[in-house]
């Protein structure tokens, strides 16, 4: 390095931490050297967050958050605004990709037990982050002010006034209105830009700090740190840089040219990103025929739908959502639930890959279910994918005591 460059980074560095930093977090930093291509996620939902983060500060610049100009000022990026049209597509189909990219990097943890301990706190601050994540994008959903938009609105936060006793003041607490109105649009602008990102970058920092304090896991779930040199490093580690961030581009320029097909060539996603009824403006007074939320909410959606009936007093709709709500507070819990002496299902017995299966497949049928308009086969059989959605959490600690796993090696194998 050039003396006067040198001469900076000294500088720097007696008044930043910087260049400890980067040996903590990247030139130092140990991570298994099995991993496979299912720890790519990670670095994809990075990617696909920054990108929502700079496409929806331009959009800001272009966007009217008032009943009266919303929908219009949409109008106008998609045909006025130079490239406006590019920064909308990668803002809407980003939302989409946000999740598809966390729902693969949830299933990748199922998979190799990365909730387990000691990564109780990676995974907490991962459910938390899922949750913002899903409240961020009810919220930008209202946004183009479209009728799925108003409608969507107005169908969940009508949700709250189901709950006994306080319902219907919440619901009214909520919206700032009666109804949806141009002050719900207001008070859901204000969170989708600026409150509820300050929180997922925080909860993202705090995902990854700690993450860093225990190390990855990996396709094995052996712990790396139980097998080290005289200096302390992992035998079976290798440096986060250069080896991982070399691998990681890979993935990212892959995914890059998938995102670019669908932005440039499929961008509404066959009506699944952006729905046809969110192309005519809200109208309070005509309720589309059916109303649908985007596909990352469908699964949930249908637990709700598949609640038809009350039990002891409480109206089904309030089941339907102390059942969705459930749904999700099971998640949570998770590394409480797996009793298996073992943690990767790549040594977990036969019981555990079929709960995993059937709930994989439950989760993606409840996911098609609750995109369509329900019939009575429908409901029955979301109900039967609500069961096994629940058996898969509640029956945990017992299938995983029960089964006899595999022998776990002693170091990690590379496939
Ligand atoms: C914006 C959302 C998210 C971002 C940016 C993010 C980012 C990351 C990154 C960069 C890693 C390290 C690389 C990797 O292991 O793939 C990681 C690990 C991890 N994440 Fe996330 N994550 C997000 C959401 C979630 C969610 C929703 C969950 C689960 C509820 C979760 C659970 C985990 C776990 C358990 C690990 C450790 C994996 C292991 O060591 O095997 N993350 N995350």
């Amino acid at each position: 390095m050039r003396a006067p460059l040198q001469g900076f980074l000294r500088w720097l560095d007696a008044r930043l931490p910087l260049t400890r930093m980067i040996r903590q977090h990247l030139t130092h930093y140990y991570v298994p050297k099995n991993l496979n291509f299912w720890y790519v996620f990670g670095v994809l939902a990075l990617v696909v967050l920054a990108n929502q983060l700079v496409t929806g500060l331009w959009l800001t610049m272009s966007y009217t958050p008032t009943a009266e100009g919303a929908f219009a000022s949409i109008e106008y990026i998609m045909r006025d605004v130079e490239y406006g049209w590019l920064i909308r597509y990668m803002h809407s189909t980003g939302a989409s990709a946000l999740f598809l990219v966390v729902y693969l990097h949830m299933f990748r943890s199922l998979l190799y037990g990365s909730y387990r301990a000691p990564r109780e706190l990676v995974w907490i601050f991962g459910m938390a982050l899922y949750l913002v994540l899903m409240a961020e994008a009810f919220m930008g959903y209202l946004l183009p002010w479209g009728q799925l938009s108003y409608w969507g609105a107005q169908v969940i936060t009508s949700l709250f006034s189901a709950i006994p006793v306080i319902g219907a003041d919440l619901a009214q607490w909520v919206r700032g209105d009666y109804l949806v109105s141009g002050v719900t649009l207001n008070r859901f602008f204000a969170l989708h830009v600026i409150g509820l990102p300050i929180v997922i970058v925080a909860l993202v920092m705090l995902h990854l700090v700690a993450l860093h304090e225990v190390g990855s896991n990996n396709p094995d779930g052996i712990e790396i740190r139980s097998h080290t040199d005289e200096k302390g490093r992992p035998l079976d580690g290798i440096p986060f840089h250069p080896y991982y961030t070399v691998k990681d581009l890979v993935g990212v320029a892959i995914f890059l040219f998938v995102f670019a097909a669908v932005i440039f060539y499929f961008p509404e996603g066959g009506g699944h990103l952006l729905e046809r009824p969110n192309f005519e403006p809200a109208n309070p007074l005509v309720m589309p025929e059916h109303i649908a939320p985007v596909w990352y909410f469908t699964p949930f959606y249908a637990i709700l739908r598949a609640i038809t009936f009350g039990f002891l007093g409480l109206e089904a709709k309030f089941l339907g959502l102390v059942f969705m709500a459930t749904a999700i507070a099971l998640m949570f819990v998770l590394p409480w639930l797996d009793r298996s002496p073992v943690k990767s299902m790549r040594y977990k017995g036969w019981l555990s890959r079929l709960f995993l299966a059937l709930f994989c497949l439950s989760f993606l049928a409840l996911g098609v279910l609750g995109a369509l308009p329900p019939t009575p086969l429908r409901t029955l059989a979301a109900q039967g994918c609500t069961v096994l959605y629940f058996a898969y959490f509640l029956l945990m600690p017992f299938y995983t005591r029960l089964e006899r796993p595999k022998p776990v090696p002693n170091r990690v194998t590379i496939r």
